[in-house]
């Protein structure tokens, strides 16, 4: 099964360039007889692959274009709606600038890659093209700080559900913002506000949503490769489409009934800290604790080697399991 996945990936990646089939054994370790046997079971399953003696074999590109009229075909938004890019330094900056500009709430602004992603703490957030998702919502509730903070669990919900919907697998949230699959970070989530100073209201929210669909050709980076995961081990017809229109139903699912708060028996069914001893990052200082669970709120109930309790609110901590 892995092999089949794993040649399955070699020639999506390369669409429509042959590949030999004794490179295609070498890369996977398998004998030649085993390649032809791979190749017609794929074939069997309906992809489209060709074989040409004396070149090998090559998949015809799978569809996965992401225009409006195809996002909006899987997620019941409006084309004008989506702002599709081939690349940007990050979707939230640009985001940001159509929102100062006047942007609608509701505009959703994609990147096919990122060359400055960005992530919680000033982290980067690897974002090569073909195999991710990367998106920002621009949104202007009128909320209060206490629920705009409650965007990002949402979101990490609506990202769970939309995965397991693709996948008939489960995921898991791990406090605050990160989405696992099989262990490993499928999601991160980056949501950042603007309070306009003469109303003191918000002025907008942008909700960004890094999702791996697939692991890179040459794997992540050595400083992720631990924590990184992937959501498709094989491509899907239409993957990033479906994935997008899938998270962008189930978050307003739960955003337009914000005051259900169904999201936070949905989040705490998903958190993997429950029960866990963490290491807490606060400033400069570190130190030991137990999660105890998840708070109304969502701040992070932790019991501390003393055996006092605290109440982790997301923006000042980091964690290790
Ligand atoms: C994290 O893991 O700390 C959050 C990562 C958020 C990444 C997304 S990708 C789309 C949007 N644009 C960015 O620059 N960051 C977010």
């Amino acid at each position: 099964m892995q092999s089949k996945d794993e040649l399955l990936k070699l020639l999506y990646f390369y669409p429509n360039n042959y590949i030999k089939s004794q490179d295609l054994a070498r890369r996977l370790g398998l004998p030649k007889t085993e390649i032809y046997k791979i190749i017609k079971e794929l074939r069997m399953e309906g992809f489209d692959i060709y074989g040409c003696t004396n070149r090998g074999y090559a998949l015809k590109p799978i569809d996965d274009i992401v225009s409006p009229e195809n996002l909006s075909k899987y997620s019941n938004i409006t084309p004008e709606m989506f702002r599709v890019f081939s690349s940007l330094p990050s979707t939230n900056s640009t985001a940001k600038e159509m929102a100062v500009c006047g942007a609608p709430d509701g505009t959703v602004c994609i990147a096919e890659s990122q060359t400055k992603g960005r992530g919680r703490f000033d982290r980067q957030f690897f974002s090569p093209k073909q195999t991710g998702i990367y998106m920002s919502v621009i949104l202007r509730p009128t909320f209060s700080t206490a629920e705009i903070i409650q965007l990002t669990p949402l979101a990490a919900v609506a990202v769970a559900e939309a995965a397991e919907k693709i996948t008939n697998e489960p995921t898991q949230i791990k406090w605050v913002n990160d989405v696992y699959f099989k262990d490993k970070k499928i999601c991160g989530i980056l949501t950042e506000a603007a309070i306009n100073p003469d109303t003191k209201k918000f002025d907008y929210v942008i909700l960004g949503i890094g999702v791996n669909l697939y692991t890179p050709q040459d794997n992540f980076p050595d400083n992720i490769q631990n924590i990184a995961g992937s959501l498709l081990s094989k491509p899907l017809p239409d993957a990033r489409c479906k994935m997008i229109g899938e998270i962008l139903k189930h978050f307003y699912h739960y955003y337009y009934n914000f005051e259900k708060k169904a999201f936070l028996e949905a989040y705490r069914s998903r958190s993997i800290l429950d029960g866990k001893n963490v290491e807490v990052f606060r400033g400069d200082a570190s130190y030991r604790a137990s999660v105890l669970g998840i708070n109304d709120d969502f701040s992070l109930k932790i019991r501390l080697s003393d055996g006092s309790t605290e109440n982790l609110s997301s923006g000042e901590v980091s964690l290790k399991i």
